[in-house]
């Protein structure tokens, strides 16, 4: 009994000293620490590696400077492995044991809406590098963003095949259970109709899906001059080859930012030739910063960056340039300071913070030409 009592204490002893450690242990004060969760693992994990690639290079090059404040920033980085799930309890992590003054992330809009709640109620300011969903922000004080919204993301690749492409007949081919396709889609098909073209198909298929010959089928029948598909590279290489089966030429397609990754010109790039979509930037964009961007890319990683290593990069970036106007390193006085952002300029062009949180930039077309992602035209800030 009076052993077993001992252990028993003993055991308390050990529990609290590794509980104390453990909120401790990550936190130092002679540094600045910020938060991050990506989905590093699991089913979108390039999202996750390339923007974490991106706020690395921001966060070298802040410290190289000196830091902020005379302190060095610290990311700690959290990999919710693609799950909404895991991207909630990240979120918690970081503020309750590491103690993060902000937090960058997510790609995917249903994981940034996930842990963007929990920043919001715990007063920590939360800035997406690539979330474009309409609702991450909104009715959010402390959520912000880097990148347009799909209102404006569908509104522009609707004018771009209506006004530039000169096309009227358009399929459109989504997944419906997703935040991001399905809004996207409806954004696009609201302005086509507007414009005064004619969606001649509307297909939704399920996330997990892998044969699309059927569907595919039935958008040929109908003879759409473009057919718009808003989802992730992931998708998109079996449907383009697919497609390509059924007969359907690749350069007919039109996607959204989704579409942004290395893995769709390996997987589909021949399939896909001539196709385009909206996106953040593209390799090969005439703008000053971004060549800068790219060159410094280039000499860290040795290959080009992806237009998700852009955005964390100006996630990361737009966050340290805030801290060092902000008059103290507090989540509200840096909140203020990133409400107050105007003419940042980033890799992925010039922006301003809006009252809604969201940012003002131009949007790019990019399109598909011998495997490669070519620049096709900017749009400005509507
Ligand atoms: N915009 C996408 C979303 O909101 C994320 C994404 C951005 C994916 C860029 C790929 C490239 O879910």
């Amino acid at each position: 009994m009076k052993f077993s009592r001992r252990v028993f204490h003993l055991t308390l002893a050990t529990l609290a000293v590794s509980a104390l450690s453990a909120a401790g242990c990550r936190k130092k004060t002679d540094e600045i620490p910020v938060g991050a969760f990506l989905s590093l693992s699991g089913a979108d994990s390039t999202f996750g590696t390339d923007t974490r690639d991106g706020i690395e290079l921001a966060t070298d090059e802040v410290n190289a400077a000196g830091g902020i404040k005379g302190k060095k920033v610290r990311v700690f980085y959290e990999d919710d492995r693609s799950t909404t799930q895991e991207a909630s309890q990240k979120v918690r992590q970081l503020i309750d044991r590491d103690g993060v003054v902000a937090v960058l992330g997510e790609v995917a809009s249903s994981r940034t809406l996930a842990g963007g709640l929990v920043a919001n109620t715990s007063h920590v300011p939360l800035i997406t590098p690539s979330s474009t969903a309409v609702d991450v922000t909104q009715g959010r004080d402390w959520v912000f963003r880097v990148c347009f919204t799909d209102d404006q993301q569908g509104r522009v690749a609707a004018r771009y095949v209506k006004n530039d492409l000169k096309k009227t007949k358009v399929g459109i081919f989504y997944v419906a259970q997703d935040t991001y396709s399905s809004g996207l889609a409806k954004s696009f098909r609201d302005e086509f109709k507007k414009l005064g073209g004619e969606i001649v198909a509307d297909k939704g298929y399920q996330k997990g899906d892998t044969n699309f010959t059927t569907y595919l089928n039935e958008l040929k029948a109908q003879n759409p001059e473009i057919i718009f598909v808003p989802n992730y590279y992931n998708d998109m290489v079996p449907i383009a080859r697919q497609a390509r089966q059924v007969g359907i030429p690749g350069s007919i397609f039109m996607g959204g930012d989704g579409w942004d990754s290395s893995n769709l010109l390996e997987g589909a790039g021949a399939e896909l030739e001539g196709a385009s979509f909206t996106n953040h930037y593209a390799p090969d964009v005439p703008w000053p910063n971004s060549k800068k961007f790219v060159a410094a890319f280039h000499a860290k990683y040795k290959h080009d960056p992806s237009s998700l290593a852009a955005q964390g990069y100006d996630a990361a970036g737009l966050l340290f340039d805030a801290m060092r106007r902000a008059p103290q390193i507090t989540p509200e006085a840096i909140r203020k300071a990133i409400a107050e952002t105007t003419g940042f300029s980033g890799a992925t062009g010039t922006l301003s913070i809006d009252p809604n949180r969201n940012a003002s930039k131009s949007i790019v077309v990019v399109r598909i030409k011998d495997k490669k992602f070519t620049f096709a035209s900017e749009i400005p800030a509507e």
